[in-house]
């Protein structure tokens, strides 16, 4: 007999269910299910624990106690990878405890109902004015922005208004509107190809390429630009590589364009997660004007989600003045006697966030945002600079590179006194972490993409960067490997995103067990992943305290051998052997 390909899982439970209990009481999710007891000891004393599935796909006639079906999805909610190791998203997975009271505590408020809940309303309204001040809102314009459900949402306001700003000098102008375009790289978020394909814009999705740092390339830009172009989308960072794509570069590009044809194109930021990256850390965004400081720039999005530190569901669109707004994009809506403005493509919408948001604002203030983004930062470049130290790996993303002369170096070197004051006065300086800032490194967000270094894929040809991702998740942590944008695919990375929540000591196992797996996978060399597997199971057994002893006595004996401490100035040498200790903070 051969072998079937597929089974259905569930066939074979629902045909075993069905042999071992009488007919009358055997159950299908699918069919309704009869009546069930609503007596228990325990949730697990119910016939859910042994002989019934939970109803999967039609609702079922009779309901079941509260604290079983609790228990039953609280466990089938263990298969979920843990929160706090998901290092592919950028999307916060930490609240503190007065912001989880704050949600639940409004959890049942809807941001649309502004009549009903007008303090909230002030509370959504006061993070539109601190975002727009905090994003360089000049004096004389008035800003206007809303909470939207998250920076999709966002970009697409913001993609349609510049679409209707240009179809309104179009036809002002006596001109067709029948083919707009909007300008962006190929690393763009799905988001800003959805705004495209939804509101029937072509997209011009110009190559990135290694030179322009996989991002938008302003020289690309200039080339592809015309009378029909609604806007430019610029990303603060990419999403590939955190890298803060050169808002000011593209601008003056277009500054010049609009010098020789008269046409002017305006810039929306995508800074779904820069936007509260870049204006609180010493290095902002690398010297470059990306913000409403810059004429040019229209609108710009961020997530509160992500490194606002609010829980999944709550984004910001700010228009840098009303007249970027075009007034068709506005509703009004009257109810109760009030008359409220809407420009939203959402009506109801979770209003938790913008409480917890306000709340993160005012409780954390800039200060507290700057310590967390640059502790974040400075994580990030750990672990950069731990990767690289092995001779494995290379990082593509740049924040653990020394900034060029021309960016931040005003900023470092003003850091750098600040904080050799600070250690000469004996006190820490309230408004910075010391005297290593993010303003001696390439700006960018708290990313780490990293692939394996040419050396290794030469010496270890079998071994496939995608098995390092699989061993880590068995190892509990969440990271992607993923290929870069499509012209250079052939390139893949593997992506670590740094929030809030990453401390130290996690930073040292995860190096730790990056280091462990790929040294599994050096043994093996050539893969076999089961095999692999299932010996990790046994490696991971904790360092006794002799063991550790006997680790720090070797690295001193190289010390004094005049030894680079693991190899780490000789990339690329005897990669096993100066590994063999692992990796240490020392050598980060
Ligand atoms: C650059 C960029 N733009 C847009 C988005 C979409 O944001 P949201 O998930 O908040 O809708 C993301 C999400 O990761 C992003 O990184």
């Amino acid at each position: 007999m051969s072998l079937s390909r597929h089974v259905d899982p569930e066939d074979i439970i629902h045909h075993l269910q069905d042999l071992r209990m009488p007919s009358s009481q055997a159950t299908s999710s699918s069919t309704g299910g009869q009546q069930q007891t609503l007596q228990h000891l325990t949730p697990f004393s119910t016939p859910y624990a042994s002989q019934r599935d939970i109803p999967k796909y039609q609702i079922p006639r009779e309901g079941a106690p509260g604290d079983t079906v609790y228990e039953m999805l609280k466990d089938e909610l263990d298969l979920d990878g843990r929160t706090n190791l998901n290092l592919a998203s950028f999307v916060d997975t930490y609240l503190e405890e007065n912001a989880q009271k704050l949600m639940v505590e409004n959890a049942g408020k809807n941001l649309a109902d502004n009549d009903e809940y007008p303090a909230m309303l002030a509370i959504a309204n006061r993070c539109v004015s601190i975002l727009a001040h905090l994003w360089g809102v000049r004096k004389g314009e008035s800003a206007v922005g809303s909470p939207t459900v998250g920076s999709s949402e966002a970009i697409m306001l913001g993609g349609l208004a510049m679409k209707r700003r240009w179809q309104e000098r179009r036809r002002a102008a006596g001109k067709d509107t029948l083919k707009p375009n909007i300008i962006m790289g190929a690393n763009a978020q799905v988001a800003l190809e959805k705004f495209a394909r939804y509101f029937e814009v072509e997209a011009r999705i110009l190559p990135v390429s290694k030179k322009s740092k996989f991002c938008l390339d302003p020289e690309l830009v200039r080339e592809n630009v015309d009378e029909n172009t609604i806007g430019v989308f610029v990303i603060l960072g990419s999403t590939y590589t955190g890298h803060f794509e050169p808002v000011e570069t593209v601008s003056k590009m277009l500054d010049e364009y609009q010098e020789k044809t008269g046409i002017d194109i305006p810039i929306h930021v995508d800074a779904a997660s820069g936007g509260f990256v870049a204006p609180f850390t010493h290095a902002g965004a690398g010297g470059q004007k990306w913000n409403f400081e810059n004429p040019r720039v229209v609108s710009i999005n961020a997530s509160g989600h992500k490194y606002g530190l609010v829980a999944p569901g709550i984004g910001w669109i700010i228009w840098r003045d009303k007249a970027c707004l075009p007034k068709d994009l506005i509703f009004e809506l009257h109810y109760l006697g009030g008359t409220e403005e809407s420009y939203t493509l959402n009506f109801s919408r979770p209003g938790a966030q913008v409480i917890v948001q306000y709340y993160n604002l005012i409780h954390l203030g800039f200060n507290g945002y700057r310590e967390i983004m640059e502790n974040c930062l400075a994580n990030a470049r750990i672990l950069s600079k731990s990767l690289e130290a092995t001779g494995w790996y290379t990082c593509l993303s740049d924040i653990h590179r020394p900034a060029p002369e021309t960016t931040n170096t005003a900023e470092a070197a003003a850091a750098a006194v600040k904080g050799a004051v600070s250690s000469a006065v004996g006190r820490t300086e309230e408004a910075g972490p010391g005297p290593e800032t993010s303003a001696a490194y390439v700006a960018g967000l708290p990313v780490v993409s990293f692939r394996f270094s040419d050396q290794f894929r030469r010496e270890y040809p079998h071994i496939k960067q995608e098995t390092v991702s699989l061993l880590l998740r068995a190892r509990q942590w969440i990271i992607p490997n993923y290929a870069l944008p499509p012209n250079e695919s052939d390139t893949e990375i593997l992506r670590v995103v740094i929030r809030v929540s990453m401390s130290f000591d996690l930073l040292d196992r995860l190096v730790a067990d990056i280091v462990q797996v790929t040294e599994q996978l050096m043994e093996k060399d050539e893969v076999d992943l089961l095999g692999v597997l299932h010996e990790q199971k046994h490696r991971r057994k904790p360092v006794t305290k002799e063991e550790r002893a006997e680790k720090e006595k070797k690295r001193e004996e190289r010390k004094h051998k005049g030894g680079t401490m693991g190899g780490v100035k000789e990339a690329g040498k005897d990669v096993k052997k100066r590994m063999e200790d692992g990796i240490h903070r020392t050598v980060c």
